[in-house]
């Protein structure tokens, strides 16, 4: 028999859900959130009111379109943590009401864990792999054993690689989320006008806090000199700033690849939607003759596609949770 699983996303600003048969994706709707851009950043009460009103059309959408009838879902999947907690609340209610309506299993499903199995969508690496997540909310090197036992090796001690993105997106005035924009105008500047100092971290651990000081205090004193300066040279600052970042994140891939002597190595999470980094990695993959691995685009940022495949695999195991499951808003993996 087929095992088709509803999962539910919603730990921080979209609302999605997923159907998938046999570990195959059937649907994968995701609702975003505009209502966060007025603010600069994710306003909690508001994405978990947004959530609450988008769950039901997205559930209902997403069953439509995978062409399935709910009698025929195996089991509901939801995302656990880590995240937002108001907005992790309305997915794990949603789910657990579901399952109980239905008299269905659940599956509760790691985040982070979930962006690393999203390789498995369209692609099948081999364990042992190691793979970059890189989002809004974390920085991690992972070595991934199989598709449930996971270790991390680094992680950022402070800011995720996202948030450097979009704290420097917002110290030159860009709307909120800055990653895509930074992408975008860096497309058209020159990288190496700006530079700004590289952390000296120890092993595979990550720092982006004092790159945003030195962006802040670089800034200040420029516009002192020339008010107009971010706007006469916001193409250079932003290609500057992406490649600053990019450089910590690819050295120490580099270092964690060649002391672990691994060769499958991976990108996952919302940054690993830049173009930047996909470029210079695929570039670095073929440097050190590493098989190389990147989810397609609407696998990168959030989205419930990644939660059904890694219930998919819980399931195989028979990891179930049940109707007493809370979310976390810190949930190690
Ligand atoms: O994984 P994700 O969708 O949500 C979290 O779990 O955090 O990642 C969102 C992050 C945001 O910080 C966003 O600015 C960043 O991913 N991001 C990008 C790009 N697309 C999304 N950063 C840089 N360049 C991009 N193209
Ligand atoms: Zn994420």
């Amino acid at each position: 028999m087929s095992i088709i699983i509803l999962a539910i996303e919603s730990s921080c600003d979209d609302t999605s859900a997923a159907v998938s048969k046999d570990a195959k994706i059937l649907a994968n709707v995701i609702a975003g959130q505009k209502v966060h851009e007025l603010w600069g950043g994710v306003v909690p009460e508001l994405a978990s009111r947004a959530h609450q009103q988008n769950i039901v059309p997205v559930v209902d959408l997403a069953i439509q379109q995978a062409g399935i009838s709910r009698d025929e879902i195996s089991a509901v999947a939801f995302t656990r943590g880590p995240g937002l907690i108001g907005s992790l609340l309305v997915g794990v209610s949603f789910a657990k009401a579901f399952a109980l309506a239905k008299n269905l299993p659940l599956i509760e499903v790691n985040h982070m864990q979930a962006h690393i199995v999203s390789h498995f969508i369209d692609s099948n690496p081999s364990f042992p792999f190691l793979c970059l997540t890189v989002s809004g909310g974390h920085t991690q090197i992972v070595l991934v054993k199989n598709f449930l036992e996971m270790e991390v090796i680094g992680e950022t001690l402070d800011d995720a690689a996202g948030e450097a993105f979009d704290k420097s997106a917002k110290l030159l005035g860009l709307p909120y989320p800055g990653g895509p924009l930074i992408d975008k105008y860096s497309k058209q500047g020159n990288a190496t006008k700006f530079l700004f100092p590289e952390p000296q971290i120890k092993d595979f651990d990550f720092s982006f806090s004092g790159v945003k000081t030195s962006i802040l205090y670089f800034l200040q004193k420029e516009t002192k000199k020339n008010p107009d300066f971010i706007k006469e040279n916001l193409y250079d600052l932003c290609a500057s700033i992406q490649k600053t970042i990019v450089d910590i994140l690819l050295k120490k891939l580099a270092k964690a690849a060649k002391k672990l002597e691994i060769k499958e190595i991976a990108l996952a999470g919302g940054v690993s939607a830049n173009s930047e980094l996909r470029t210079r990695f695929e570039e670095l993959g073929k440097k050190n003759s590493w098989a190389t691995y990147i989810p397609k685009f609407e696998y990168c940022t959030d989205n419930a596609a990644m939660i059904a495949i890694a219930a998919h695999y819980k399931f195989l195991n028979k990891e179930f949770s049940n109707q007493q499951a809370e979310p976390l808003a810190r949930y190690h993996l």
